[in-house]
């Protein structure tokens, strides 16, 4: 039923991936996680060892370093070299550090170009595709037939981050959770390229007071009312 591109956009903690996924499934369409794309150039960065501070030598390794993306919502994939990097890259060294890579201009019209040749490719499948991120509506897929931009409260936001974490094996702790939640946001909202803000045709959905099911509900209704 879905054909073209469904942008879902919101700060991180919002539950953006878990329902851009099973969204995803449901509508048998692709799915992609541009967060996925900063955070593995993020950790080619690191591993080259340099300062993130030093814009010229972040682009060069991005530029060197484009990850490739699986779009499969049942088995997301996210590859450096043919390196599997998928959980190395939700790690506290890269989530501290993602933010500064973001924000290099030239890193994002890299991963920009790159979205939009994966999101190409996928409708050119039946089924459409479903991309999660900050800047879809309002960059990458200014065109997309849906879009949504999801909010929560931060310490909501916090809490489901936190959970996570702890579901996944890593250290958690719900104060620091909420303090790099709402350092993000900051950063995020206040950079030059790109920041993080509602696209002006997208319909805000708020998920502070909402669970998994009652969010997809949510989105299949507005997918629904769209096609
Ligand atoms: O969604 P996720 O938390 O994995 O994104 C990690 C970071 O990547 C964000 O905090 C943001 O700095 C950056 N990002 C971005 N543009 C996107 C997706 C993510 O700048 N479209």
């Amino acid at each position: 039923e879905l054909r073209g591109v469904v942008a879902l956009d919101g700060p991180s903690g919002t539950g953006k991936s878990t329902v851009a996924r099973k969204l995803a499934a449901a509508l048998s369409a692709s799915y992609l996680d541009t967060g996925a794309m900063y955070r593995a150039v993020t950790l080619a960065v690191l591993r080259a060892e340099v300062s993130v501070a030093d814009e010229a030598a972040v682009a060069e390794v991005a530029a060197s370093a484009l990850p490739v993306m699986g779009t499969n919502p049942l088995l997301p994939t996210v590859t450096l070299a043919g390196e599997d990097i998928g959980q190395e890259i939700r790690g506290a060294a890269v989530t501290g550090a993602v933010s500064a890579v973001s924000a290099v201009a030239r890193v994002r019209e890299l991963l920009v170009d790159e979205q939009r040749r994966l999101i190409r490719e996928a409708l050119g499948e039946p089924g459409g595709v479903v991309v999660e991120g900050r800047d879809i509506g309002t960059v990458v897929a200014r065109e997309a037939e849906l879009k949504v931009y999801l909010t929560a409260s931060s310490q909501a936001r916090a809490r489901r981050r936190s959970d996570q974490d702890s579901a996944a094996g890593r250290v958690s702790d719900l104060e620091s959770t909420h303090a790099d939640v709402q350092r993000r946001d900051a950063f995020d909202s206040g950079r030059a390229v790109s920041p993080l803000r509602m696209a002006d045709d997208a319909v805000e959905l708020d998920t502070t007071e909402l669970d998994v099911a009652g969010v997809l509900e949510q989105l299949r209704t507005l997918v629904d009312a769209r096609g």
